[in-house]
């Protein structure tokens, strides 16, 4: 399938000219090359910016990373045990925004890899990337990135990807998909629409908005949306094929695992409803330049928000032999993940993989075909669900979606693979059990996490009819809770 041209480098890059940037980097992945070129850029955004008609430019530059650094000083001094880590974290990535948002002017800020990493454990999360996402989302005025270079932007393309950010306005760079070249086909529609029962007055967030199949039907039942996603090919195209439903539709570009805290930014509490159609796009696995398939030769990819750090490519190159056996274990529960890690190790050694045929035929050299499944099919599953870290994205809606919904309000999450599913089941059974018991325990316990009723004991499945329409839809599964 032929996709628009600006699909993956939609928000890798931002326009030239006067700058909004945070710019955060790991020095130790820097080599002095590129240390020069930061200097060299540095001195040209200083040029620029007089050339613009900013006074005193040096002063401010130096003025404002003064503030910074104290700042980040200072939330490496303060005694942990004063604030919760996230809270202490948040605090303080707000208060680098607020810092930000008063000055309109440029800024070019660096954190070394040491300072990440001590951060990163002090508020408790995974990886460097991780932070930065939580701090994106803190802070929707401001880009966090790990790019080892100053762009320049224009005070007016500033404020574009500001808005853009913020998830109020078009992309700086729109992707040029509108409905008609976005196909996706809904899965589950009338079972998903009828479980979160939308009605006028009724708020609800679609924490996957996609094409904006299951949103278009919410809005038509009179519900006022809140649509997520990470993706900027699947915002344009579901604001393009929804236009008339006015405000009543507020698309919002993130990461769902950050649902609650972007909603809060902009006033919303408590909903209704909350739906979570969890997985990929068809025009994701369709367009080749995304690279998804292993049918379609394509850049290897993967990455549902193209600006996110870490790409398939780059893990195939990089990850340790260990890593890669691994992530197509767990998340592809391919049997034959050390023989394959151990190829592309090989492989690699020879030439970078950059490709998805490529790497696919990589691991056709070690599995034979069988059956009418490419032997490629798990390992693009797992790495696809680790370069978007899905599984992780997953457990974070479900620890904090409960939160956002009022008393007799509906979550409504429909998965594709069993790892997704059994995450599911799991969190919905164990908030929905008054009671929790356990053999060495005299009598059953109150369970302190239940909040909620399984609407639907079992889970719901297409149709027939719906799978004979849409042979994709045929792993899907849809389970739904309502909050006490
Ligand atoms: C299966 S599609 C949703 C289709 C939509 N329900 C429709 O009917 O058109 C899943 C969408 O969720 C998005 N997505 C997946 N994981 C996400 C995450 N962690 N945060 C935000 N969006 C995500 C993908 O980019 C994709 O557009």
């Amino acid at each position: 399938m032929s996709c628009p041209k600006s699909i993956t480098r939609a928000s890798a890059k931002p326009p030239q000219g006067t700058c909004y940037r945070v710019l955060m980097w790991e020095e130790s992945a820097l080599s002095p090359e590129t240390l020069r070129g930061w200097e060299q850029q540095r001195r040209e955004l200083l040029g620029r910016m007089r050339d613009a008609g900013s006074k005193g430019a040096r002063g401010l530059l130096s003025r404002l990373e003064k503030e910074l650094n104290g700042l980040t000083v200072s939330m490496l001094e303060a005694p942990l045990a004063q604030a919760p880590r996230a809270a202490f974290s948040f605090a303080r990535a707000e208060a680098l925004g607020e810092a930000l948002q008063a000055h309109d002017a440029v800024l070019a800020y660096r954190l070394g890899a040491a300072t990440a990493e001590v951060l990163m454990q002090m508020v408790g999360e995974e990886s460097v990337a991780d932070m930065l996402e939580r701090w994106q989302a803190a802070t929707p005025g401001i880009v966090w990135c790990r790019q080892p270079y100053v762009q320049a932007m224009s005070a007016a393309e500033g404020a574009q990807w500001q808005a853009a950010c913020r998830g109020e306005e078009e992309e700086a760079d729109t992707p040029e998909y509108t409905p008609e070249n976005f196909h996706h086909i809904t899965v589950l529609l009338k079972e998903a629409v009828e479980a979160l029962q939308p009605a006028e007055g009724k708020v609800m967030v679609d924490a996957t908005l996609g094409g904006g199949g299951h949103t278009e039907q919410l809005l038509q039942a009179g519900a006022e949306v809140w649509g997520i996603d990470q993706d900027p090919a699947a915002r344009a195209a579901a604001k393009a094929r929804l236009t008339q439903y006015g405000d009543r539709l507020h698309v919002v570009a993130g990461n769902f695992r950050n649902a609650v805290e972007m909603l809060q930014q902009r006033g919303v509490e408590q909903v209704d409803g909350l739906l979570a159609d969890i997985g990929i796009s068809s025009p994701q696995v369709d367009c080749a330049e995304r690279g998804f398939s292993f049918l379609h030769e394509g850049p290897l990819d993967m990455r549902m928000n193209p600006s996110s750090p870490r790409s398939a490519a780059d893990i195939v190159n990089t990850a340790p032999e260990s890593e890669l056996a691994d992530i197509l274990w767990q998340y592809g529960e391919e049997r034959a993940s050390r023989a394959i890690a151990r190829r592309i190790v090989q492989e690699r050694a020879k030439a970078p993989i950059t490709t998805t045929t490529q790497l696919a035929d990589i691991i056709a050299g070690v599995l034979p075909r069988k059956g009418k499944q490419h032997p490629a099919t798990r390992s693009f599953q797992a790495l696809r669900i680790a370069v978007n870290d899905e599984l992780g994205a997953l457990e974070a809606l479900l620890e904090s979606g409960l939160s956002l919904l009022k008393s007799g309000g509906r979550f409504a999450v429909i998965t594709f693979h069993s790892l997704e599913d059994r995450a599911v089941k799991r969190y919905f059974e164990h908030v929905c059990k008054p009671e929790i018991d356990r053999p060495e325990w005299p009598a059953p316990r109150p369970n302190p996490a239940y909040a909620a009723r399984l609407v639907y004991r079992k889970p719901l499945s297409p149709s027939e009819a719906e799978l004979a329409a849409n042979p994709r839809s045929r792993s899907a599964k849809l389970r739904v809770i309502e909050k006490l």
